[in-house]
C-alpha cells in the first residue's frame, strides 16, 4: 500500500530517505513526502507525483539534519493531493507522522480531537495519530507512542519523528522492519528501505512500538514491557532491483522467467519434504491467494487432482471469512503470495490458524510476515518482482507448483528443467510476432479469454494482465461455458483469445472458436497447432509435459498486456489506482 521509512544516524538523513523511497515505490506511488529534524525544528515537504517527480520540484534530498522519515502514498482515504501526502503534523508542528494501514476508529478519533481544539490540514484517517501524539508529548515519546497505540483500531505501522530528534515505530498488523547499521537505525515498511546500507534486520512482530534515542534502540509492548527480537541477516540479493537495459522492470521481470523457472527449482531438500509430507497426511486441503496468486492457487488444485490424486479445495482469500467453516485441526491451509503481505491473505491465515489448521506457504519474500508464521514456507527464489503486475512471480508459482506435485506422485511430471529453460526463453523471445497482435487490439474495448481445464485459470490470468496494464475490458471464461450466456456478446469488433495447445482440450475449444468465428469476432489463438479458424496465431511450442502449457501460454499474454499498455501510453510498471502490496482490507 504505503512504504514508510524512518532513519537516525550520522549521515544526512533526505538523501538516504529519497534512495529509499524510491526503493519501495512499487508499494505507492501517488504522493510522497519526508520530514527531517534540524536544529530544533521539524521540516516537511511533500506532494503529489512519483518519487523523481516531487523530488525534482521540491528538492526533497537537499533537506537538512540527519534524522527523518518518508513515504509513498497509496491513496485510501482522502483524495490525491499535496495536503494529503505524508508526513502530516498536528497543531503545534513538533511531531511529523507517516502511516501505512487503515485506522478503523479515525472519524470518532476525529471528532473527540475536533472538540477538544484540534484542527485537521487533511482528510486522511492518518493524521489523527499525530494529534494523538501530541496530546500525549508532554509525557516522554515513549509515554505517547504507547497511549496512542492504545486509541488506534485497524492495521497500521506508523513511524513519527519527534521535537527533541527521537524517532518512534509502531506495528499492528502492517510490517515494520528495523535496519540496524554501524552508524545508526532504520525503521521501514520493506527491508529494501534499508538493504543497500545494511543487512542486519529485526522484524517488529504485532504490538510492538521502537524507539531510537541518541542512537540507542528500544522495543517495547503497548504496556512499556520491553521486548527483546534477535538481529536476522537478511539476503543482500533481496536488493537486486535495477532495471539494467529495460525500459521498465515489467519488461525486465518478463524477460527474466527462464531464470525463474530454474530458481524455482532450487529448493531444501528437508524444507520440500516436510512441506510434501504435512500436504500428504492432510485430512483436508484448502489453497488460498488472491489475484494472480489466486490462479497459482487453481492450477495447484488442479495438478493435485490430477496427478496426486489429492482432492483440495480454492478459496480466494478476500472471500475466506465466509467459506472456511468447515475447517479443523487435521486441516492444511496452503497460502500462495509473492509479497506474502496481502492482508486478505493474512486475514485467512489467521481464521486457519484460529481454527486449528496447519499453515503451509509459497512466497517470494521469504522475510514476509506470511513466511513467518507458516509452519512449512517454500520460496519462489525469483528475486525481487518490481513491476506491480505479477509476471515472473506467477511463473515461479507454477513452477514450485510442478515440482510439489512431481514429488507428491513420486516423480510422474516430465521434469526436464533445463530443456524447459530454453522453451521458455524461445517464448519470451517471441516479441515481435505479438506485436503484430497488440496492434490489431490496440482499440480493442473488450477482449474475451477462453480456454478449458488447466488453461481456464490462464485465461482468468490473462484477463486480469490485461485489464492491469492496458485498462481494457477483458474476461476469462471457461470455454465450455461459451454456449450458456457469453456467445452473446460475441460480434464485429470483439476480440477473443483462445488459449489451446495440443491436448485433450484441443478439439472442444477448436469448435468454440468457429462458434465464435462465425459471429463475427476476431479470433487469436494461443497454441502450439496453426489452424485456420485463427485470425492471428500466437505460436508457443508444442511440450512433451502438457501439464506445463500454463506457462507457455501465459507469458506471450504478459507480452500483450505490456505492448497494449505501451500501445495506449499507460505506464505498465505503475498501473493507476493499484498498488503491488495490497495490505488492506
Ligand atoms: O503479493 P500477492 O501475491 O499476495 O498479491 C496478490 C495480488 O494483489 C496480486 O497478484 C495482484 O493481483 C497483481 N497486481 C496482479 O498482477
Amino acid at each position: 500500500m504505503c512504504s514508510i521509512i524512518g532513519y537516525k544516524g550520522k549521515n544526512a538523513a533526505a538523501p538516504i530517505l529519497v534512495d529509499s523511497l524510491k526503493r519501495m515505490e512499487y508499494r505507492g506511488y501517488d504522493s510522497v513526502g519526508v520530514a527531517t529534524f534540524d536544529s530544533g525544528s521539524i521540516l516537511v515537504r511533500k506532494g503529489t507525483g512519483k518519487v523523481i517527480e516531487v523530488n525534482k520540484n521540491l528538492n526533497i534530498d537537499q533537506m537538512a539534519g540527519k534524522i527523518g522519515i518518508g513515504h509513498t502514498r497509496w491513496a485510501t482515504h482522502g483524495g490525491v493531493t499535496d495536503k494529503n501526502a505524508h508526513p502530516h503534523s498536528a497543531c503545534k508542528n513538533d511531531i511529523a507522522v507517516v502511516h501505512n494501514g487503515i485506522i478503523e476508529n479515525y472519524r470518532e478519533l476525529k471528532e473527540e480531537l475536533a472538540s477538544s481544539g484540534h484542527t485537521f490540514a487533511s482528510e486522511t484517517d492518518s493524521e489523527v495519530i499525530a494529534h494523538l501524539l501530541e496530546i500525549h508529548y508532554n509525557r516522554g515519546v515513549k509515554k505517547a507512542m504507547i497511549e496512542t497505540c492504545k486509541r488506534l483500531q485497524g492495521n497500521y505501522a506508523f513511524v513519527a519523528v519527534f521535537q527533541d530528534g527521537t524517532i518512534g515505530g509502531a506495528r499492528y498488523e502492517e510490517p515494520l522492519i528495523i535496519g540496524v547499521a554501524n552508524d545508526g537505525y532504520f525503521v521501514s515498511s520493506d527491508v529494501l528501505g534499508f538493504l543497500e546500507y545494511t543487512d542486519k534486520a529485526i522484524f517488529l512482530e504485532n504490538g510492538d512500538i521502537c524507539i531510537v534515542d541518541n542512537s540507542k534502540l528500544e522495543i517495547f509492548d503497548f504496556e512499556g514491557k520491553p521486548i527483546a527480537h534477535p538481529i536476522t541477516q537478511v539476503a543482500w540479493e533481496l536488493g537486486d532491483i535495477d532495471k539494467g537495459k529495460y525500459a521498465h522492470y515489467t519488461l525486465k521481470e518478463i524477460n527474466e522467467q527462464r531464470l525463474t523457472v530454474v530458481h524455482a527449482g532450487r529448493q531444501d531438500e528437508a524444507v520440500m519434504n516436510k512441506f510434501c509430507d504435512i500436504l500428504a497426511g492432510a485430512k483436508d486441503i484448502y489453497i488460498t491467494g488472491s489475484g494472480t496468486s489466486y490462479h497459482s492457487a487453481l492450477i495447484f488444485k488442479h495438478m493435485l487432482a490430477r496427478f496426486g490424486k489429492i482432492r483440495a479445495e480454492t478459496v480466494v482469500s478476500s472471500e475466506s471469512q465466509y467459506a472456511l467453516a468447515s475447517m479443523d485441526d487435521k486441516s492444511v491451509l496452503v497460502a500462495i503470495s509473492q509479497s506474502g503481505e496481502t492482508a486478505d491473505v493474512l486475514d485467512t491465515v489467521r481464521l486457519a490458524r484460529n481454527q486449528g489448521a496447519e499453515i503451509l506457504s509459497i512466497v517470494n519474500v521469504t522475510t514476509s510476515s506470511l513466511a513467518r508464521v507458516s509452519d512449512g514456507c517454500l520460496s519462489t527464489n525469483c528475486g525481487p518482482e518490481i513491476g506491480v503486475a505479477a509476471t515472473k512471480s506467477f511463473t515461479g508459482q507454477l513452477a514450485l507448483i510442478y515440482n510439489i506435485t512431481d514429488r507428491l506422485c513420486k516423480n510422474c511430471l516430465e521434469t526436464e528443467r533445463a530443456e524447459f529453460a530454453v522453451v521458455v526463453e524461445n517464448i519470451v523471445a517471441n516479441q515481435a510476432s505479438i506485436m503484430k497482435v497488440a496492434v490489431q487490439m490496440k482499440d480493442a474495448s473488450d477482449i474475451y479469454l477462453l480456454g478449458r481445464s488447466l488453461h481456464y485459470p490462464i485465461a482468468l490470468e490473462g484477463a486480469l494482465k490485461l485489464k492491469e496494464l492496458a485498462y481494457v475490458h477483458a474476461e476469462g471464461i471457461a470455454a465450455g461455458e461459451l454456449k450458456h450466456g457469453p456467445l452473446a456478446l460475441m460480434e464485429k469488433n470483439t476480440f477473443v483469445i483462445m488459449i489451446n495447445p495440443r491436448d485433450a482440450t484441443f478439439n472442444d475449444t477448436i469448435s468454440n472458436a468457429h462458434e465464435i468465428k462465425a459471429r463475427g469476432a476476431t479470433v487469436i489463438g494461443i497454441s502450439d497447432r496453426k489452424d485456420d479458424v485463427y485470425d492471428y496465431w500466437i505460436e508457443i511450442p508444442h511440450l512433451k509435459e502438457e501439464a506445463y502449457y500454463p506457462i507457455a501460454e501465459v507469458i506471450p499474454l504478459q507480452i500483450l498486456a505490456y505492448q497494449l499498455a505501451l500501445a495506449k501510453n499507460a505506464d505498465p510498471d505503475y498501473p493507476r489506482n493499484l498498488a503491488k502490496s495490497v495490505t488492506v482490507r
